[in-house]
This record gives structure tokens, C-alpha cells and sequence, in this order.
């Protein structure tokens, strides 16, 4: 199976099983480290509506607790015509892993629609070498 496709199955496995009771707008994400390993997660919203995580934070969560350290490549697919861009606050969470030439791809129900680079969704991002890490 080619990576990007292995990534959309994770990210709609994941999709499925959203908590997305107030918006209705359930959505997966996916990464693929350098390793080869594949982390997915989906959005968890919540009653107190600030405190839901998106699919790329729970994505990345699972990412660190499963020994990952590095985004080679990040899939995230949500239903509806529009594009299901990662929100402001995921690139920056995207950009703490990856670098500016990263793709990041975006899917509806049928597949990728859409392939970014992080730089592009992302443009000069602060990051861990803002301070030499
Ligand atoms: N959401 C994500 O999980 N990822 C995105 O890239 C965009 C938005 C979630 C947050 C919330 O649970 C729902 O979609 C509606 O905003």
C-alpha cells in the first residue's frame, strides 16, 4: 500500500471513532515518522467547548507516547466540500515536529485533495530553533 494511502486509512479509522457531539464535524488525522511508523487521532470535544483537542493534537499525543519524535508526513480528513485545512493553533503544534518542507495533505470521504507543505500553511513559523533547541 503507498504511505499516503496507508495514512488515509489510519486517518478515517480515526475519523470514525470522533467525539464530536456539539459540532457534528468529525475529523482523523494521521502522521508517518521517519521510522515508518503511522500514529493516528481524532478530534475529542468536550462540554466546556475550549477544552476539545483536534484530530492533529491527539494525533501528535499519540505520536510522543508511542515513542515517535518526528512528522515526516501528516494526513487529516474531514467530511464536507471545503477543505479540512489544519486550524491555526494545529500548524503551530504541526511545526514543533516537522519542518518547512513537510507535506501536509488534506482528504475528504474519496481521498487526498489537496497536498501542502508546511511552510505554505505555516509561513515564517516560529519554532524550537527560535530557541536553539
Ligand atoms: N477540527 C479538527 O479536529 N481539526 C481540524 O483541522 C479542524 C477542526 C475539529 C475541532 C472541533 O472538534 C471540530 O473540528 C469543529 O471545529
Amino acid at each position: 500500500m503507498a504511505a499516503v494511502e496507508a495514512l488515509f486509512e489510519a486517518a478515517r479509522a480515526a475519523q470514525a471513532r470522533a467525539y464530536a457531539p456539539y459540532s457534528g464535524f468529525r475529523v482523523g488525522a494521521a502522521i508517518r515518522t521517519p521510522e515508518g511508523q503511522v500514529f493516528a487521532g481524532c478530534n475529542v470535544e468536550n462540554a466546556a467547548y475550549p477544552q476539545g483537542a483536534c484530530a492533529e493534537t491527539s494525533a501528535i499525543a499519540a505520536m510522543i507516547a508511542g515513542g515517535g519524535a518526528r512528522i515526516a508526513e501528516i494526513l487529516v480528513v474531514g467530511d464536507g466540500d471545503l477543505l479540512c485545512t489544519p486550524c491555526g493553533g494545529c500548524r503551530q503544534r504541526i511545526r514543533e515536529f516537522a519542518g518547512p518542507e513537510t507535506p501536509v495533505h488534506v482528504a475528504g470521504p474519496e481521498g487526498v485533495r489537496r497536498r501542502f507543505t508546511l511552510a505554505e500553511l505555516l509561513p515564517y513559523s516560529f519554532g524550537p530553533d527560535n530557541l536553539g533547541a
